[in-house]
């Protein structure tokens, strides 16, 4: 849909918000105002103060940061810098500790001085954290205050650690971390157990006096807290929102995180639209359920009333515009994924031949195609097509160390059975089990010595990482596909780096795109297009769209049909699905089933299903058949 330009767009946003092509682009844009900012103030003698951000969104920000010193002789000798906030109970050089994060990601790469860099102290005992938290705001008056404070947002809509309940004028203090922040920082973690329950922040009206705010935020995760932060009211549930009230803030945003915008999502509310095919169907699904009633019930009135007026005249009455865009949902709906042989295709979502299909679903971590696709990838395995499952990364940041644990006590236990020649003779006569012993012996030396938040030296995330390929072969096999059709790429962005601090390298589109000339797919199944850049799913994407972008113009590219899926967090929207798989009962419970044979789950348990479920719900309330749950896609290019 394309749409005229007007300042009207903007009349629901009450923060000046700017979208970007890319994340880069817009991290790009603000590390450029940054060093201006800093030249400035250094020819007027003076130092310049900055309010720095943790989180994987400031991460190619300081990336920029960091390649304009080195390039560009930008020097931060006169800066000082606050960040907003730190884990309680962390040490300084703790894997997790902020102090620790701003370190590999700026601090040890640019001038500045050791004495101009601030954090709170997550080491502060309890009853000196009020005296601390004090100090910290003297600090920054010292300084003079914060020339610009860089923001990213959480998903309750925190910043720094403001949750929800902060108010406006709160300053630096000790905050209980809210359950979704924890589960967000899970991962990092190795399970939500070991997050910290406690963090020190900047309040909220700490960072209001900063002279200028940036808050930058990527990926389709954050569109919706985005919204309410921007569009919404101001108010306690969403700290972010209290930006609204600065004199110099604004946000910086992709194009994902910008989704969830008036002028982007229900443009026609804001300005003249050029309604085309994509458009039409969105504002009808739209307009379906804001009203509660199937597309085919809707009246004219109904598009008078909500904007699309122009839509009726264009398209006739509400009565044919309704049975069109009611076909069109039901042709998304298809139980046979790799296009079912023999039919006329004309309408259904894939082609009919050719059959067997080369399909190749390329998963960035173990779990991501089971979590979406499970029971598409059965589908399409009963139908005999050639599938080949690639996990372009073994997974092994998410197993949790008791897993490695078990895994090697059962190891030592028995090859010390063997040696001693006690298993009797189905394991064969006793032998030399001496390295075996000793392997498992150093992995358990290894957990002991990391301590639950220690880095995990290499040795055991490959044993990690063997623990999760073995699980992701059975959730394969539980599905019905056999183990020689399991792959993994062990990409190096992944075996080299940690959640939040990836970083794409040319050898990672080389080991994708081998694969995509190996295997000549008729169809791929992927994920991450819209996920923040920084994560192992926005990675992986961006390996695969430069493979792709590289492979050319080989012909088996236009017999090829990309489809998106969301990953584990959240659904397509109805105007976005271009095949809708649906799943019976005992499909569904099939595809939990796959789920549970991983230890260590990626999302927790109660929400496994239910946003397949939630699919189904949605598609009934438009007047669709009624499914157990669905499998949705997103035809790329489309
Ligand atoms: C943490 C930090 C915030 C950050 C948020 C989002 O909660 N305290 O400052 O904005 O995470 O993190 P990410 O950028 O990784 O999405």
């Amino acid at each position: 849909m394309t749409t005229a330009a007007a300042p009207t767009t903007e009349q629901f946003e009450k923060i000046p918000t700017k979208i970007h092509p890319t994340a880069a682009a817009a991290a790009a844009a603000l590390a450029r105002e940054v060093a201006d900012l800093i030249r400035e103030r250094n020819a007027a003698g003076r130092a310049t103060v900055l309010g720095l951000a943790t989180g994987s969104t400031p991460v190619p920000f300081y990336r920029e940061l960091i390649r304009l010193h080195r390039e560009e002789g930008l020097s931060f000798a006169n800066v000082i810098t606050f960040n907003l906030d730190e884990y309680h109970g962390l040490a300084r050089d703790h894997r997790e500790s902020y102090f620790r994060f701003m370190r590999e990601q700026l601090f040890d790469h640019v001038d500045l001085k050791p004495g101009s860099i601030h954090l709170p102290d997550g080491t502060v005992a309890l009853d000196k954290v009020f005296a601390h938290c004090q100090a910290y705001e003297a600090a920054i008056d010292a300084a003079g205050g914060i020339d610009l404070q860089i923001l990213g947002i959480g998903r309750t809509g925190h910043i720094g650690f403001n949750e929800p309940g902060s108010t406006r004028d709160s300053r630096t203090r000790l905050i209980a971390l809210d359950r979704i922040t924890r589960e967000d920082a899970a991962a990092d973690f190795l399970g939500e157990a070991n997050v910290p329950r406690f963090a020190i922040t900047m309040g909220v009206g700490t960072i209001l006096r900063a002279r200028r705010i940036a808050l930058m935020a990527w990926g389709e995760n954050k569109a919706e807290i985005v919204r309410q932060a921007v569009e919404g009211p101001e108010t306690e549930a969403v700290s972010a929102s209290f930006l609204q009230s600065h004199p110099d803030a604004r946000f910086l945003v992709d194009a994902a995180a910008a989704k969830a915008l008036t002028r982007v999502k229900l443009p026609w509310l804001v300005t003249h639209v050029d309604w085309d095919e994509a458009g039409t169907r969105r504002a009808v699904t739209w307009l379906a359920l804001k009203h509660h009633k199937p597309v085919l019930k809707l009246l004219d009135e109904e598009y008078n009333e909500n904007g699309m007026a122009e839509l009726l005249t264009r398209q006739g009455r509400a009565y044919d515009l309704n049975i069109r865009i009611f076909n069109q949902l039901q042709h998304t709906i298809t139980g046979w994924p790799g296009g079912k042989p023999d039919a006329d295709d004309t309408t259904r979502p894939e082609r009919a031949t050719p059959h067997p299909k080369r399909s190749l679903v390329l998963a960035p971590e173990p779990q991501d195609d089971v979590l979406s696709m499970g029971a598409t990838l059965q589908r399409l395995v009963e139908h005999g097509h050639h599938v080949e499952v690639v996990y372009l990364t073994s997974g092994d940041l998410r197993v949790a160390d008791a897993e490695a644990s078990k895994f090697a006590k059962v190891l030592l236990e028995t090859s010390e059975t063997i040696a001693t020649g006690a298993a009797g003779d189905a394991a064969g006569a006793a032998g030399d089990w001496s390295r075996q012993v000793a392997y498992a012996r150093d992995m358990l030396a290894q957990l002991e010595a990391k301590g639950p938040f220690g880095d995990p030296p290499a040795a055991l995330r490959r044993l990690k990482g063997l623990i999760r390929r073995g699980e992701a072969r059975d959730a394969a096999q539980a599905l019905g596909l056999s183990p020689e059709h399991v792959r993994f790429l062990d990409l190096p962005f992944y075996a080299k780096g940690r959640y939040r601090q990836f970083r794409l390298e040319d050898a990672d589109i080389a080991a994708v795109r081998a694969t995509l000339e190996e295997i000549q797919p008729h169809q791929i199944f992927i994920t991450g297009h819209l996920a923040d850049p920084n994560s192992v799913q926005g990675v992986a994407w961006r390996a695969f769209a430069a493979a792709w972008d590289q492979c050319g113009q080989a012909p088996w590219k236009n017999d090829c049909r990309v489809w998106l899926h969301r990953g584990h967090q959240r659904e397509l929207e109805p105007h976005e699905i271009h095949m809708a798989v649906p799943l019976s009962p005992d499909q569904l419970a099939r595809k939990l089933a796959a789920i549970r044979k991983f230890q260590s789950p990626t999302n927790p348990d109660q929400l496994t299903g239910e946003r397949n479920r939630q699919t189904a719900r949605t598609y009934d309330a438009l007047g669709l058949a009624e499914y157990e749950a669905i499998e949705a896609f997103e035809r790329w290019g489309a």
